[in-house]
């Protein structure tokens, strides 16, 4: 699995938890900023990262941002990506076995850094369910095709 990975500047230290957890799990990853505490703007870092992950040369996202909902909205607008904001465990695991997520959202101003950390493994260690869930994506993705 290839992760990349992004913050703005209020999800800086939650990115750096992240990619300590990654390194442990021996997943390989690219880290696409932000490089500074300077006030920047989260669609920038978005995008970059749902793009990747929509073209394919990623197989997931994880996004960081002070309350996740702006990077979380930003990425949903890319097709083909399915980015779910989490601030617990359960709804982590839920997203992967029934919305296949390929971009996780957290906000670090919501969440502390351990908690971030419990929510990224269980999101990186579950797997799709499949059947009646990917009837369900596949509308979305119908949506995607024939509007807008
Ligand atoms: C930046 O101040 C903040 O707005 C951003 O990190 C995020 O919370 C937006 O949704």
């Amino acid at each position: 699995m290839k992760v990349a990975i992004a913050s703005d500047h209020g999800g800086i230290r939650i990115r750096e938890e992240i990619k300590a957890l990654l390194d442990e799990m021996g997943i390989e990853y690219t880290d696409f900023g932000c490089d500074c505490e300077t006030s920047v703007d989260y669609p920038d870092y978005a995008f970059p990262v749902a793009e990747k992950v929509a073209r394919g040369e990623f197989d997931r996202g994880i996004l960081i941002c002070g309350t996740g909902i702006g990077m979380t909205i930003a990425a949903n607008k890319v097709k083909g990506v399915r980015c779910a904001l989490c601030h617990d465990v359960y709804s982590a695991k839920l997203t992967r076995m029934h919305n296949d997520s390929n971009i996780l959202a957290m906000g670090e101003r919501v969440i502390g850094p351990g908690l971030a950390r419990e929510i990224a493994k269980a999101w990186l260690e579950t797997e799709f369910e499949g059947g009646r869930h990917a009837r369900r994506i596949g509308k979305i993705a119908d949506y995607e095709n024939k509007h807008l």
